[in-house]
């Protein structure tokens, strides 16, 4: 099939890429020069594993080209992807404007007829919307075709997918869409517009849900002495239950579920309906990353000049984005309050933070590290779980506090070596092994 993609962030370079991959000839378009040179290059500005190889291999094989969106007078395919951003209204809801431009310009070129296969995510009733607005003229077809793809894990994600949903007013639009996922072994769920929308939302939503439930279940476990992994361990057998998304910590982030759980929100108070839930998944969430901030008062008490390290910044390990990051937030509260930040991540890229409330930034964790008399892990890295802690021990200084903002450090291991080790709902450990904390 030949399709065009609208919009080449990681969900649609990742989009792009695959579809070339599966056979299909594909045009890619951005209105981001910097975008298309890079992919044209070789080197997407995202870090998602296995892109950059894929796409090499398909424009070497001429089924993939990349284009500014300047540069298309007219469209031949009969398929187009929208993979546009909807990035979150301080309202709540979500900006739609990116997605009803992208619609607007393939109408404005399209040749004949064209079925649109809307990945970005659109609120619940908002495809309806559009395509009233904006294609009620058109030879375009609108089709809901959510996307569940993990960041940093897109590409797996596309060829491995636990299932595709269409959401059509139509079948033959439907089958169109499915027809660019032959060959993909994932349930198909056909449904109408609306639906799909609202799978979408839903998914996102219950699974934020999950990581604010469990974190209620560790803070109950620091207040009363239990141990949140072993209540994991005990849940999670049950099919019922499952045990992903169950890991307790700072919470949530990214660009995907703060802002969907926000918007899911607004649109059942704008349609009448008070999503109780929700609120309380966002406030949980909200307290979690400030956690490590009282953690240190309660050490410290004042925190001016305390030298404390940031370990990780983007919002989960394998990525370089930073987008509603715990760690923005800690590092903003900790300047705040007088304390001298230093922070450091293999992958996210300083100069691109819209703001460092004064921290500096130390690609080498052991610099940043160097002196500090506090460090919190925010980023489950490997490259940060993996330091050679008796080499951390020796050069922090005095409490030697580490906050495990992930529960992903051996508290045993490290209270031996000489460091106050605080987790997430996890028992504290003494120096003394098997004796009670003072
Ligand atoms: C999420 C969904 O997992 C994808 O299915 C969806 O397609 C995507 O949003 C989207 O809507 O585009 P992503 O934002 O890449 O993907 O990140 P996740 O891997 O789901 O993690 C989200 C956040 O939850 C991270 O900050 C992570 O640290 C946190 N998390 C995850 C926990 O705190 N605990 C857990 O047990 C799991």
């Amino acid at each position: 099939m030949n399709v065009i993609v609208v919009g080449l962030g990681y969900v649609g370079s990742v989009a792009a890429a695959a579809l070339a991959e599966a056979g299909h000839r594909v045009l890619g378009v951005d209105k981001e020069p910097r975008v298309i040179e890079a992919l044209r290059d070789g080197r997407p500005l995202i870090h998602e594993e296995g892109l950059a190889e894929l796409v090499a291999r398909c424009m070497a094989a001429g089924r993939l080209e990349f284009l500014h969106t300047s540069e298309v007078d007219r469209l031949d395919q009969e398929t187009g992807l929208v993979c546009v951003g909807t990035p979150g209204l301080p309202t709540g809801g979500p900006d739609l404007s990116q997605v009803r431009e992208a619609l607007r310009w393939l109408k404005a070129r399209a040749t004949g007829p064209l079925v649109v296969a809307v990945k970005s995510t659109v609120p619940p009733g908002g495809g309806l919307h559009l395509m009233r607005q904006e294609l009620s003229d058109s030879r375009l077809e609108y089709v809901a075709n959510p996307e569940f793809l993990r960041e940093g894990r897109a590409v797996h994600d596309w060829f491995y997918p636990d299932r595709i949903v269409i959401g059509a007013r139509d079948r033959k639009a439907s089958e169109q869409v499915a027809a660019l996922y032959e060959g993909i072994e994932a349930p198909r769920v056909f449904t109408d517009i609306t639906s799909a929308e609202v799978i979408k939302y839903a998914a996102n939503a219950f699974l934020a849900t999950k990581i604010s439930f469990i974190n209620e279940i560790a803070n109950l476990c620091d207040k009363i002495g239990a141990s949140v992994d072993d209540v994991v361990a005990g849940i999670s057998p049950d099919p019922r239950i499952g045990p992903l998304f169950l890991r307790p910590g700072l919470g949530y982030g990214g660009s995907c579920f703060p802002k969907d759980v926000r918007a899911l929100d607004f649109i059942s108070l704008v349609n009448g309906h008070n999503f109780e839930l929700l609120r309380s998944v966002i406030s949980v969430n909200n307290r979690q990353r400030i956690l490590p901030v009282h953690a240190l008062r309660e050490v410290f008490g004042s925190l001016v000049g305390v030298p404390v390290a940031l370990l990780g910044l983007a919002f989960k390990p394998g990525t370089n984005d930073v987008r509603e990051s715990p760690a923005l937030e800690i590092m903003r509260l900790l300047a705040e309050q007088g304390a001298e930040v230093r922070v450091t991540d293999p992958m996210v890229r300083w100069d691109d933070l819209p703001e460092t409330w004064g921290a500096r930034f130390h690609r080498d964790p052991m610099e940043a590290l160097a002196g500090a008399r506090a460090a919190i892990l925010v980023t489950e890295w490997p490259q940060l779980v993996g330091l050679e802690w008796p080499r951390v021990r020796e050069v922090m200084e005095e409490p030697h506090l580490l906050f495990d903002g992930r529960n992903a450090l051996d508290p045993g291991l490290l209270v031996s070596l000489g460091f106050r080790y605080r987790g997430v709902g996890r028992p504290r450990v003494s120096s003394v092994e098997g004796q009670a904390p003072s």
